[in-house]
């Protein structure tokens, strides 16, 4: 597996809504960001999953190195 791409050095906030599943852009290939749009075929990657339990604010990580996937942890500032 490759490294993933950084889509931007900074989180995308997204309105999540309860009950409602989201499907996070690991690889960074996505031109949908934070989420997939299929562009990770052949690259090893896949996406992940969230599933929001209440409707809330979120930070999607796009840099794609967060330890915290899919949420942001900061970690885009050390790139
Ligand atoms: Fe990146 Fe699907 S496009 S995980």
């Amino acid at each position: 597996m490759s490294e993933p791409v950084i889509a931007a050095k900074a989180p995308a906030k997204v309105d999540v809504q309860a009950g409602k599943t989201y499907w996070w852009c690991r690889c960074g290939r996505s031109k949908a960001q934070p989420f997939c749009d299929g562009s990770h075929k052949g690259t090893g990657f896949e996406p992940m999953e969230y599933k929001a339990e209440e409707d809330r604010q979120v930070y999607f990580c796009q840099c794609k190195h967060t330890a915290n996937a899919p949420l942001c942890d900061g970690k885009h500032n050390g790139l």
